[in-house]
């Protein structure tokens, strides 16, 4: 019965079949047939030819009523809370704790507003076992075992709550069609129906999904021009932080992060992120550089270890910098400030191996290697920001005033920046003892002296 309901297209040609292929027959690609079901797109649109167009000047701007998490870190990369009516991916890989976050997260919201909670991998008794670890209060938050795509629809229309979540978008199914749950097809009509049923209830969506560790996989990927805020939760086997990442957001800006700590209890926010990635030793190797990350500033250790090499291409690996940045970084400082690093291998990582993108770190991932090189300990309690330009200057860094308040904040006594503008070096003067670099030549003699 379902081959009827159901037609396959291929999304690369458009031509349509009755059946799946691994190979369009029309234009010969590989795995681009997609199953759709055919009647409900006309359906929808009867529905919606309904709708009248309004005349913009009538339109009422009134501000979105968010509501909150429960969690000030969730809160900060949704960019402010949860909008009502809106979808949210979120994604990250098995086991990561995206059960356990939204769980805490429900409870914490439930005691404001309707809560609904669609568990399709585990059974009811499985998510009480893990409610009963977190120790977690709630109010008005119902559970729900189904894999079931409309008996899940039928049970939102009946309970109307706030805020929906379903755990996950890999494991229910859409009756109607042949594929399997978790194929593209199935997780493509799920959420574009769930999707419409939220917006037009008003209904807080929260979807979750896997993602493997090279993002692919049926799934999420097709799911993010679909939904209104994609969320990535990050972190690794062996750390207990956890990332919060917005990737997407049609209501806040993106690059925000959320930090957080995985216990047996659940998961905790790292209210003061800078203190957990830094460990303000004094020793050689080991520099604190601030980094931008969203609208807020975050402390990072370096370390670097620089050893005579046995091999003859050095080795060089990294962690939380980027394997090129570090190869441009060991050019710099052979040219410019004259040491031959090609006899050695050279490890860096960061701290908690926390991933650095702004290019701002580049002069405490240099004074570490040559910290380390020299085995000397880098001027105490100092912190360095600066980008490397290839012709060994150091460039204006962004956001250089809230770095250096954060700087302040944490209690650092040095700052190595970048020539600063009057106003800014006046305004800080006091508070902390600026040394303003024009190269790395200069930056090492100042901060690596024995
Ligand atoms: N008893 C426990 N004590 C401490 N940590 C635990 C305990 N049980 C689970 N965890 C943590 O919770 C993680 C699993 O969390 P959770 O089930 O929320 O992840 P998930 O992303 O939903 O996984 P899945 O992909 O299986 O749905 C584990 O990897 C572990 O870090
Ligand atoms: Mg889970
Ligand atoms: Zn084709």
């Amino acid at each position: 019965m379902s081959s009827k309901l159901s037609t396959f297209i291929c999304q690369k040609c458009g031509t349509e079949t009755s059946q799946y292929f691994g190979k369009c027959l029309n234009c010969n690609s590989w795995n681009s047939i997609v199953e759709e079901i055919k009647s409900k797109s006309s359906k929808y649109q009867d529905i919606k030819n309904n709708k009248k167009s309004i005349p913009f000047n009538e339109i009422s701007s009134k501000k979105i009523l968010r509501f909150t998490s429960g969690f000030r870190e969730f809160d900060r990369v949704l960019g402010g809370g949860i909008v009502p009516g809106s979808v949210v991916l979120l994604g990250g890989e098995p086991g990561i704790g995206k059960s356990t976050i939204v769980l805490q997260s429900a409870g914490k919201i439930s005691l404001n507003e309707k809560v609904l909670y669609i568990t399709a991998e585990e059974s009811l008794e499985q998510v009480k076992i893990r409610w009963e670890r977190l120790n977690q209060k709630s109010i008005d938050l119902k559970v729900f075992a189904e894999t079931n795509l409309s008996l899940i629809i039928e049970e939102i229309k009946r309970v109307k709550p706030s805020f929906a979540i379903i755990d996950s978008i890999q494991a229910i199914h859409n009756h109607e069609m042949e594929s399997s749950p978790g194929s593209v097809s199935q997780v493509r009509a799920c959420s574009s129906e769930l999707q419409n049923l939220a917006k037009d209830n008003n209904i807080a969506l929260l979807i979750i999904g896997h993602v493997t560790k090279d993002g692919a996989l049926a799934g999420p990927k097709t799911l993010e021009h679909l939904v209104d805020t994609v969320i990535n939760f990050e972190g690794d086997n062996i750390s207990s932080h956890r990332l919060l990442r917005s990737i997407k957001n049609r209501f806040g800006s993106t690059f925000e992060i959320g930090i957080f700590e995985m216990f047996e209890e659940g998961l905790r926010e790292i209210k003061n992120p800078s203190s957990f990635f830094t460990n303000k030793e004094n020793i050689s190797g080991v520099t604190t550089t601030i980094t931008n990350e969203g609208t807020r500033p975050l402390a990072v250790d370096i370390q670097a270890l620089v050893n005579k090499t046995f091999y003859s291409n050095p080795r060089r690996t990294t962690t939380g910098i980027s394997i090129n940045r570090l190869h441009q970084i060991l050019a710099v400082i052979e040219k410019h400030v004259g040491i031959k690093l090609s006899e050695f291998d050279c490890y860096v990582a960061t701290g908690g191996g926390f991933e650095i993108n702004d290019p701002s770190s580049d002069l405490g991932v240099a004074i570490s290697i040559l910290s380390s090189l020299k085995n000397i300990p880098p001027l105490a309690n100092s912190s360095f920001i600066g980008e490397l330009g290839l012709s060994g200057q150091v460039r204006k860094s962004n956001n250089l005033r809230i770095k250096i308040e954060e700087a302040v904040r944490l209690g650092t006594k040095n700052i190595v920046v970048p020539k600063l503008e009057e106003e800014l070096n006046n305004n800080f003067r006091n508070m902390i003892n600026i040394k303003e670099i024009s190269n790395i030549k200069e930056a090492v003699d100042y901060s690596l002296s024995d």
